[in-house]
C-alpha cells in the first residue's frame, strides 16, 4: 500500500517539475495570470466578435477561455507541455466551448499563424526575440500583436498601457525589428 503511494507522490512530482522544467528549455516558463489580470489583457486588445485570437505558449487556456465568453472571439492556442494541453481541454469542455477554441500540442516556433487577427504573447524576451522577426512575414498584414509583460525589443509599439506592462504592435505600422542580442 505504501509502495503504492510512494510510486504516485513520486509520479506527482516528476509530473509537477515536467510542468515547470520542461518550457523553460523550449521558450518560457508558465506563471498563472489572475482573473483581474486576464480582464485587463481583453480589455486593452480590443478584440472584436469573431476574430481569431491566437495564444502561443496559451498554458492553461484561461485566457483565451475568457476572450471567447467575453468578446466572442475564436481561440486558438499551442502549448508544449502535454499537461497544461490536458488541462486547458478540460476547462474549455467544461466551459463549453469545444466549438470556439481549439488548442494544439506543439511548438509555437513552427505554428502556422497566418490565420490570426490578434496574437497575444505572454513570453519571455529570450523567446519573444527567438519569435521575432520572422514571425511577422507569417502574419497576415492587418494582424494584431499583444505582449504582456515583456516587450518585443526595438519594435515601436502602437499602445502600451498606464502600468507599462501591456504592448499593442500593429504589423500596418512598421515590420522592422532591430537585431537584438
Ligand atoms: C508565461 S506562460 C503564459 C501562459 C498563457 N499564455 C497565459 O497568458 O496565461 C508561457 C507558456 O508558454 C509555454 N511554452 C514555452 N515554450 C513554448 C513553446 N516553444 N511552444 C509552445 N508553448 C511554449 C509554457 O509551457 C507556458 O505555459
Amino acid at each position: 500500500m505504501l509502495t503504492i503511494f510512494s510510486i504516485l507522490v513520486l509520479m506527482f512530482f516528476i509530473l509537477l517539475a515536467g510542468m515547470a522544467i520542461i518550457p523553460v528549455f523550449f521558450g518560457a516558463p508558465w506563471h498563472p495570470l489572475s482573473d483581474e489580470n486576464i480582464n485587463r489583457i481583453i480589455k486593452f486588445a480590443s478584440l472584436r466578435p469573431g476574430e481569431k485570437f491566437y495564444d502561443l505558449g496559451s498554458g492553461d487556456g484561461r485566457v483565451l477561455i475568457a476572450a471567447s465568453k467575453k468578446r466572442f472571439v475564436r481561440g486558438v492556442g499551442v502549448e508544449i507541455d502535454p499537461i497544461k494541453v490536458l488541462l486547458s481541454k478540460y476547462l474549455i469542455l467544461t466551459g463549453k466551448l469545444t466549438n470556439k477554441i481549439s488548442i494544439h500540442r506543439g511548438n509555437m516556433f513552427d505554428f502556422d499563424v497566418s490565420d490570426a487577427d490578434v496574437i497575444y504573447l505572454y513570453l519571455t524576451h529570450q523567446a519573444l526575440d527567438r519569435l521575432f522577426p520572422e514571425i511577422l512575414d507569417r502574419m497576415k498584414p492587418s494582424a494584431r500583436i499583444i505582449c504582456y509583460r515583456f516587450c518585443v525589443r526595438n519594435l515601436e509599439p502602437a499602445k502600451i498601457n498606464k502600468d507599462n506592462n501591456l504592448f499593442l504592435y500593429n504589423l500596418t505600422k512598421g515590420r522592422t525589428v532591430n537585431k537584438y542580442s
